[in-house]
């Protein structure tokens, strides 16, 4: 079953099972970064899990600030950073009623939070990204992908073009959706590749 609680995602930290957690940064964020769509600037990154997007933004020049509903991941994520000798702000939050972080950020990193999160009511989830950005922000979001031939139970939630367009799209502008591939590893280590959307978007 998917998790809902942040007690089940510590959970899925604290027992390992935890498929999207791949080491690597998603190709469709060094895409985006290589197009130049816009340039080092102060982001944010949703439910960031063990810190490895947020850490290559920094590497990338960019002033992050991310942060996850479990603890054990933000845990994870500081060591990642303090590894890698960058700065990231990790803290624990909720992007329901997301922590005061200053100044709405130019851009906003999502890897699969949407996806997870928005059955438990996206009005809240987009009030929070709100909070989060002013009109013209960007807003990368990766996600599972409703037309994945493969069994529901295998790979992320999934999400189809008509549920972008109705919960997304009134609120942030669609600059580019693609379909790709996520990288996803089995709990035997065994990669696979769940097909996924990759949406940019500008907050409206
Ligand atoms: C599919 S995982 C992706 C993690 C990370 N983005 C990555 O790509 O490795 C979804 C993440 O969202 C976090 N999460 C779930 N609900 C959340 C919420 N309400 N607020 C903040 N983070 C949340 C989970 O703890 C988990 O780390």
């Amino acid at each position: 079953m998917n998790p809902r609680t942040a007690q089940d995602w510590q959970h899925r930290y604290e027992s390992g099972d935890t498929p999207w957690d791949t080491g690597e940064p998603d190709a469709e964020l060094i895409r985006v970064l290589n197009e130049g769509w816009f340039g080092p600037c102060r982001c944010v990154e949703i439910g960031c899990g063990t810190g490895t997007n947020a850490v290559y933004l920094a590497q990338r020049g960019f002033e992050v600030t991310a942060f996850d509903i479990s603890p054990l991941a933000i845990e994870k994520a500081r060591s990642k950073a303090q590894a890698a000798g960058v700065a990231v702000h990790f803290l624990v939050g909720d992007v329901f009623d997301p922590p005061a972080l200053g100044e709405p950020f130019p851009f906003v990193f999502d890897r699969g939070v949407y996806h997870s999160v928005r059955e438990l009511g996206v009005d809240r989830f987009i009030a929070g990204l709100k909070k989060l950005t002013q009109p013209g922000s960007w807003y990368l979001v990766l996600m599972g992908n409703a037309d994945d031939p493969n069994p529901l139970e295998k790979g992320p939630p999934r999400v189809s073009v008509r549920q972008i367009a109705e919960e997304l799209e009134p609120h942030f502008a669609l600059w580019q959706l693609r379909r790709y591939q996520f990288r996803a590893v089995q709990p035997d280590g065994q990669a696979f590749f769940p097909l996924a959307w990759s949406g940019l978007l500008r907050r409206r």
